[in-house]
């Protein structure tokens, strides 16, 4: 990516402090995990639910996170603050792929999840060829989450009503996409 043409405010932020990396997580990574994993702050509008036990984190970590299609963990140095994932939607002919994130409540507000998806952005549909489309789906009150996603370029397409069971209930939520065919992001 072109580092001077992609810069944007919250970028700017993040490069004022500190530099993130992308890479895949491990089992010794568990201890950090369990910072976010386990703040009722950040799971607010995740799909799981808190965690409330290490074993869950490395049952997690083992069993989903490493076997994972595409999860980067996000570090700054080599300790991991958060997750990025891309999630490829099955079903006949589909070119799409949905991007989901989340970060340690200490973290939050430097721009670093928009830094993430851009940077996620700029590989990703070089890594999958096929990929035309990646999007997100975020609850209607996230309004953070929507920020980030505009703030990387992506479309806000609209709401989808009772789209997604939240902890148990149908909710609404806004969806964005970005396209590879395109230079949306940057
Ligand atoms: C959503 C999340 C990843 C954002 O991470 P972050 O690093 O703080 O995001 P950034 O700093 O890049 O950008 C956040 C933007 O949202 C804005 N924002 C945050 N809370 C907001 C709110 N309640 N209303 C409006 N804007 C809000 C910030 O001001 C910032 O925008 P700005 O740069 O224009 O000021 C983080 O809050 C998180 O992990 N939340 C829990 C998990 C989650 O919701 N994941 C997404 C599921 S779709």
């Amino acid at each position: 990516m072109d580092e001077n043409s992609a810069k944007s405010e919250g970028e700017e932020k993040v490069q004022e402090s500190f530099n993130i990396t992308l890479r895949p997580i491990a089992l010794p990574d568990v201890d950090d995990f369990m910072v976010w994993a386990t703040d009722d702050r950040v799971t607010k509008f995740c799909l799981w639910d808190t965690y409330t036990s290490k074993e869950q984190a490395v049952d997690y970590i083992k069993n989903q996170a490493i076997p994972h299609p595409w999860l980067r963990a996000i570090c700054i140095g080599d300790r991991v603050i958060g997750t990025i994932t891309v999630d490829p939607c099955s079903g006949f002919g589909s070119c799409r792929a949905e991007l989901g994130y989340v970060l340690a409540h200490k973290h939050w507000g430097k721009g670093i999840a928009t830094r993430a998806v851009k940077m996620v952005v700029s590989t990703i549909f070089k890594d999958w060829p096929h990929l035309q489309r990646l999007q997100a789906v975020v609850h209607v009150a996230n309004k953070g989450s929507q920020r980030v996603l505009e703030k990387a370029g992506f479309q806000r397409e609209g709401v989808l009503r009772s789209y997604v069971l939240f902890k148990g209930k149908p909710i609404d939520v806004v969806m964005f996409s970005t396209l590879g065919n395109h230079s949306s992001v940057g």
